[in-house]
């Protein structure tokens, strides 16, 4: 039998052991960001370069809060560098899971890994990356870019079967090197090709903003006496490109046809009064989906590698009966 004082020594050893190891638990469970218990998400966002964008922060940020995570959130500013540096902040924060929508599709492998060697799932939302390396995230959740264009696309070429010369479109693109831009521009291009009468004379970065739709769509009325047609990669620039139109003595919706994608409220709002004639849908309501991935990550479930988002069309009519129930 130990005598009493070796036998005080040897609890307080037990329990420092004991203490040590619930504390260890609580790391990798928790990460070490410091919470009650929660999963900790570290998000980084594009920017808020448009309303899509703002109603998509909105949908995490309320999400976050509904699912019990503790979101923590950076907005990028559009810029990639910033949105390598969060990523790397969040890993030195041992956050549980790091999602982002990425700015560009290229240039992500070297963080990605960086990640995956801290072991925390990455999804990706919105936007996806070019990496040959799928290992390197966990699932990617968000449009058919492709579609949406090719949707666009198709819209026209119906319109346009009758027209016997050429139909003159311009086109403003997204952000330069993102997947919304590349890919919807790719759609639509393959879905107009079936009408040779139809031709893109002009095709340049509006940054998916008004301010740059408005400023392109000036230079492109000032370059090009006889514009038919404006498909524009967002709602946003097509907005912002509105006010050219009428600036120049045009009437938008009727002189020029419009074709926008997204479907937010202000976007609608002008599909419904006849200044846009057709929208292909882009749901930036990804926040519930993320926050269930999030955890299902977090427990080393299995998660679908892509999760695509469903999406609808909206002619005028359709745009004035959808009005009053849209969230965004
Ligand atoms: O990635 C989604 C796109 O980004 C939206 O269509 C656009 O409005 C946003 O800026």
């Amino acid at each position: 039998m130990p005598s009493r004082p070796w036998r005080a020594a040897a609890t307080a050893l037990a329990t420092v052991l004991l203490v040590g190891s619930v504390a260890a638990c609580g790391n990798s469970d928790t990460g070490d960001a410091g919470n009650d218990g929660k999963i900790v998400l570290g998000f980084s966002q594009v920017g808020a370069e448009s309303g899509w964008r703002t109603a998509n922060t909105t949908s995490i940020k309320e999400s976050a809060a509904a699912a019990g995570i503790e979101l923590k959130f950076d907005d990028a500013q559009q810029k990639q560098e910033n949105q390598i540096k969060a990523i790397r902040n969040f890993i030195q924060q041992k956050v549980d899971v790091i999602a982002f929508s990425p700015v560009v599709e290229s240039g992500w492998d070297t963080v990605l890994k960086e990640a995956k060697d801290a072991d925390i799932p990455v999804i990706l939302t919105d936007r996806s990356v070019d990496s040959a390396d799928k290992s390197l995230y966990k699932t990617f959740i968000g449009s058919d870019f492709v579609k949406e264009g090719r949707l666009a696309g198709e819209w026209l070429v119906e319109q346009k079967k009758g027209a016997s010369g050429p139909v003159n479109i311009v086109e403003l693109q997204g952000t330069t090197g993102s997947a919304p831009a590349n890919d919807r521009k790719k759609g639509f291009a393959e879905a107009t090709a079936a009408n040779p009468n139809l031709k893109i004379i002009a095709s340049q970065s509006g940054d998916f903003t008004r301010a740059g739709g408005k400023q392109v769509m000036e230079q492109f009325l000032k370059a090009n006496p006889k514009i038919d047609v404006l498909f524009a990669h967002n709602d946003d620039m097509g907005l912002g490109a509105l006010e050219a139109i009428t600036a120049a003595g045009k009437v938008p919706g009727k002189d020029i046809t419009i074709i926008t994608i997204d479907a937010v409220k202000d976007g609608m709002q002008a599909l419904a009064d006849g200044k846009f004639n057709f929208i292909a849908e882009c749901s930036p309501l990804l926040g519930p989906q993320l926050m269930d991935l999030a955890k299902k990550a977090h427990d080393g479930e299995q998660v679908a590698p892509r999760i695509e988002t469903e999406e609808t069309t909206f002619t005028q009519d359709q745009a004035k009966a959808a009005l009053p129930n849209r969230k965004y």
